[in-house]
């Protein structure tokens, strides 16, 4: 990985200064904090190197319940967070900070959507539900998290200005990023292009399951990214989420963007990575009020 003049330290953890003044504050973060991922068909979760920005433990994988309702999640997460204690670098819990990331909106810990999960979720206080699980629970959206950790670790690594992430998956998700500082919940998979909501048209199981050739699903996605610099002009756009891995077959007809398009750099950890860095940070700045 590439050490960064702009928002990266040779080596280090992001600097604290050159992240803006919301985390002007933040510096030394602990070594290591817990990422978990809670996705429609699986909560996957490990044990993060906030140096590295990578995965020090195994990844742990369990089905998400059904229903996925708050309390059945809770439990799997927990599951997922006692096979990861024992690993030998997990932190004692004193001093845990567990990510937790959701496919919804999240303010404050508290869910407020549901488009591609249990709707039983909403107005539902995660904070609360997972306070009795070991560790400094934060929790975030699922593209914020995965925005967080290419902005820090991956293909926005370095770069400075405004940095968008789409993720193309189950739904469409996205994370603006501002000099290496998150403006959470953008949900910009839920705008419309010609009257459609955007994530019904260019998530990876719409291209599915409208059988759309790569050409013609490339074509419609820069339609979909033009659009949205018009909304908020960005620097950079970086393209996530499991159809990330066909980018070969689809970027070349992303074309004609006032913004450099990149391939996200992690696959299915990049949920992880960024929960684990946000609930570090998180801990860190509520530690420096108290
Ligand atoms: C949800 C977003 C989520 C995205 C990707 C959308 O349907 O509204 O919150 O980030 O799916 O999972």
């Amino acid at each position: 990985m590439t050490s960064a003049a702009v928002n990266r330290p040779a080596g280090g953890a992001p600097a604290a200064e050159a992240l803006g003044p919301a985390s002007a504050a933040l510096r030394d973060l602990p070594r290591c904090a817990i990422g978990v991922d809670v996705g429609g068909t699986g909560i996957k979760g490990g044990i993060v190197d906030l140096e590295a920005g990578d995965l020090i433990s195994k990844r742990v994988r369990f089905d998400t319940p059904q229903p996925a309702t708050p309390e059945a999640v809770r439990d799997t997460v927990d599951r997922v967070l006692q096979k990861l204690a024992s690993h030998p670098e997990c932190p004692a819990e004193e001093q845990l900070a567990v990510g937790v990331t959701f496919p919804a909106i999240v303010i404050d810990n508290v869910v407020l959507s549901a488009a591609n999960i249990d709707p039983s979720w909403i107005d539902c206080d995660a904070g609360q539900l997972l306070s009795a699980l070991p560790g400094r629970t934060a929790c975030l959206n699922d593209a914020d998290a995965a925005g967080l950790a290419e902005a820090r670790y991956g293909a926005g690594d370095g770069k400075s200005g405004t940095i968008m992430m789409i993720t193309l998956g189950t739904g469409v998700g996205s994370a603006l990023v501002h000099d290496g500082v998150l403006v959470p919940n953008s949900e910009l998979g839920h705008v419309e292009l010609d009257g459609v909501v955007a994530e019904t048209v260019f998530s990876a199981r719409a291209r599915e399951r409208n059988q759309q050739p790569w050409d013609e699903y490339g074509k419609g996605l820069a339609r979909y990214l033009a659009h949205l610099w018009r909304i908020q002009p960005v620097s950079q756009f970086i393209i996530g989420g499991g159809i990330s891995t066909r980018a070969d077959d689809f970027l070349p007809y992303v074309t004609g963007l006032r913004a450099e398009v990149s391939v996200a750099k992690f696959q299915k950890n990049a949920g992880i990575v960024g929960a684990a860095l946000f609930a570090a940070e998180q801990a860190q700045a509520a530690g420096l009020r108290e």
